[in-house]
């Protein structure tokens, strides 16, 4: 029997997808040097601790360019719904195997679309108090306060976004064939009426 493939990514997005993954690499190993000393180490990789410094914000509004372009497609498919509810209340059941309870799931699950906003909601606020305290550019503008409750929101976004994307990576690896969608752009149809039934639904019109 051949195993046929249902279409879920265009190249586009998924070349910009992994743009913005290697904006995040860039962006986290210059900005942990920063966030603490014992993290300083990390600096070897952007050449030292002054180009960890000095290219550090760049990467950052690349990565929120990039991961701009991919909420604006990809929002309207990450609306939670009742049915997320119920996925929600029965999450530790199907994490112990128990998939009985699960409602019928669309393009993406609750879990994904809540690291969806996470990321979307981390992002906004690390570009918005980044801006504040961006030397030499445009720290001038702002009153002292302002900054200092800048580099706290920062920090404690950073540390948001870091958690959500360890949750993303390990859901992408966990659901075996899940990471097809993102190298080839397609996942098998058994994948899709597996884990998406309502999303395998559409693609086949009803098959
Ligand atoms: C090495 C790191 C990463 C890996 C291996 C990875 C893998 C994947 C995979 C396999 C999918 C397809 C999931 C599906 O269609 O069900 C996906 C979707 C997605 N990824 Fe990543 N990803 C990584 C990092 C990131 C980062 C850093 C971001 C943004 C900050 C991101 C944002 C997204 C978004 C928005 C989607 C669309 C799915 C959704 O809306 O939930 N990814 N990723």
């Amino acid at each position: 029997m051949t195993t046929r493939y249902l279409r879920r990514y265009g190249d586009a997005t998924r070349m910009n997808h992994w743009f913005v993954v290697l904006m995040f690499l860039a962006a986290a190993l210059s900005g942990l040097p920063l966030l603490h000393p014992s993290l300083y180490f990390f600096s070897n990789v952007a050449g030292g601790g002054s180009w960890a410094r000095i290219l550090h914000p760049y990467m950052g509004v690349l990565m929120v360019l990039g991961f701009t372009l991919m909420f604006f497609t990809m929002w309207r498919d990450n609306l939670l719904n009742a049915d997320d509810g119920r996925w929600m209340a029965n999450a530790s059941r199907m994490l112990k195997g128990d998939k009985s309870n699960m409602p019928p799931i669309g393009k993406y699950n609750a879990g994904q679309k809540i690291v969806f906003w996470m990321f979307g909601l981390s992002l906004l606020l690390l570009f918005v108090s980044g801006f504040v305290f961006w030397r030499p550019w445009f720290v001038g503008f702002f009153p002292i306060l302002l900054r200092r409750i800048a580099v706290v929101v920062h920090a404690a976004s950073a540390v948001v976004l870091v958690l959500s994307v360890i949750v993303h990576v390990y859901a992408a690896l966990w659901i075996k064939g899940t990471m097809r969608a993102m190298t080839r752009g397609t996942v098998t149809e058994n994948w899709a009426r597996f884990n998406h039934p309502l999303w395998h639904r559409k693609m086949t019109g009803g098959e």
